[in-house]
């Protein structure tokens, strides 16, 4: 029903930044709306038989999902339209329960806390086997997959992340990909940082990419919402299933607002990654801080891996400041324009110590602060880390 991302006839395909602007439009007839509607109704009209499709009660589909899941699939490089789910980790969570029970669950030691937490309890309640890796160290990774795939069970799931939460570890994922699918493994990564416009997984071999559409997608922290993209029809069905039987679904509102929030995606990534390379540049000589880990830095271990997979280096930075845990506690209190908050990806800057979450990682250091640079003036964001970098008892 909508208009194609792609013109069929165009000399070449549109750039992903005109993509976010044309995908999931409605049809262009005389009089007809430029949005898409905003559909408020939990069922539709039918009797008898079925309806073939979605639109028969709105825990299976609405019109005003499909738009949105339309660009996500144009954005990815599917075919397929996404699922759009009532949170990233109900995304993430539709994607681990295709492991079976005697399967295993290889992934990033810093993976996002909650999807550790997630597959711990598929441990606890299900046997399933988790493997936690550090995804820098690429022949550790495959020798854990040969590993796993080789014990009493079957083969399950590589799940990456990369940019990893919160350490910004990144992983050569086109080789971890084909490595776990000669092994049988399903694949999948959480793109939540990198967004479609920083690398598309799909084309490296991922069976399924997932979205925390919270953080960069919608980009306002006002919704609360995930996706999942794949051009596999077993598994698109199967995570569809998972949706609709698990009532894992968004409203339609959130997803209203996803899409009229990605329509600026383009703009605010690219202003974000800039003003996050050049504050992790000026972090990196300054006399307050100890450590500062973003792609970008020559000297930082993702570098040569992002300059080589990803369009950008992300809007995240790490950032440990001389003095520990007091030092990074006394930083997020003094800053004024940065929003001490969780969360990241939304137009405001933030930031937060995070291991004051007692689920977070061991291996994650107590000072660690994780910044989301959003898409202020830089010089603003700068001059306020500076100053309560440098005196944040007098703030
Ligand atoms: C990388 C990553 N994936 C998934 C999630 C979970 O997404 P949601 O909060 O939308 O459930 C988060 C949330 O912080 C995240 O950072």
């Amino acid at each position: 029903m909508t208009s194609p991302a792609l013109p069929a006839d165009g000399p070449r395909p549109l750039d992903p930044s005109t993509v976010v602007v044309t995908a999931g439009r409605p049809a262009r007839v005389p009089g007809g709306p430029l949005n898409p509607p905003l559909v408020l109704s939990s069922t539709y009209v039918s009797q008898g038989e079925p309806p073939a499709g979605d639109l028969l009660y709105a825990r299976m589909g609405t019109e005003t999902w499909s738009p949105f899941e339309e660009a996500l699939a144009a954005l990815e490089g599917a075919t397929l339209p996404g699922l759009v789910f009532g949170s990233g980790l109900a995304a993430i969570a539709a994607v681990f329960a295709q492991v079976p029970d005697d399967g295993a669950i290889v992934l990033p030691r810093h993976t996002y806390q909650a999807a550790l937490g997630l597959a711990d309890e598929l441990a606890a309640r299900h046997g399933v086997r988790v493997v936690r890796v550090d995804i820098e160290d690429t022949a550790a990774v495959i020798d854990a997959l040969e590993a796993a795939a080789g014990g009493a069970g079957r083969p399950g799931l590589l799940w990456l992340e990369s940019p990893t939460n919160p350490m910004l570890e990144v992983a050569d994922v086109p080789v971890l990909v084909e490595a776990a699918r000669e092994r049988g493994y399903l694949t999948a990564v959480d793109n939540t940082f990198a967004t479609p416009l920083g690398q598309n997984p799909l084309a490296w071999g991922a069976d399924v990419v997932v979205h925390s559409v919270t953080k960069y997608l919608a980009g306002h922290s006002d919704v609360v919402l995930g996706a999942a993209v794949t051009d596999d029809p077993a598994l698109r069905a199967a995570l569809h299933g998972y949706r609709t039987q698990h009532g894992a679904i968004a409203g339609p509102s959130e997803v209203w607002l996803a899409l009229r929030g990605l329509r600026t995606l383009a703009l605010r990534v690219e202003r974000s990654q800039a003003t996050a390379a050049l504050l992790a540049e000026r972090l990196s000589t300054h006399p307050a801080v100890a450590e500062v880990r973003h792609p970008s830095l020559p000297g930082d271990p993702g570098h040569e891996r992002a300059s080589r997979l990803m369009r950008g280096y992300g809007s995240v930075l790490g950032l440990r400041p001389v003095g520990g845990r007091e030092a990074a506690d006394a930083l997020v209190a003094a800053v004024r324009l940065w929003v001490p908050a969780t969360s990241l990806g939304g137009v405001e800057s933030s930031l937060e110590r995070r291991r004051r979450f007692a689920t977070e990682a061991p291996t994650v250091p107590e000072d660690l602060l994780r910044l989301s640079v959003g898409i202020e003036a830089a010089e603003d964001l700068w001059a306020d880390l500076d100053r309560a970098l440098r005196a944040p008892e007098v703030s």
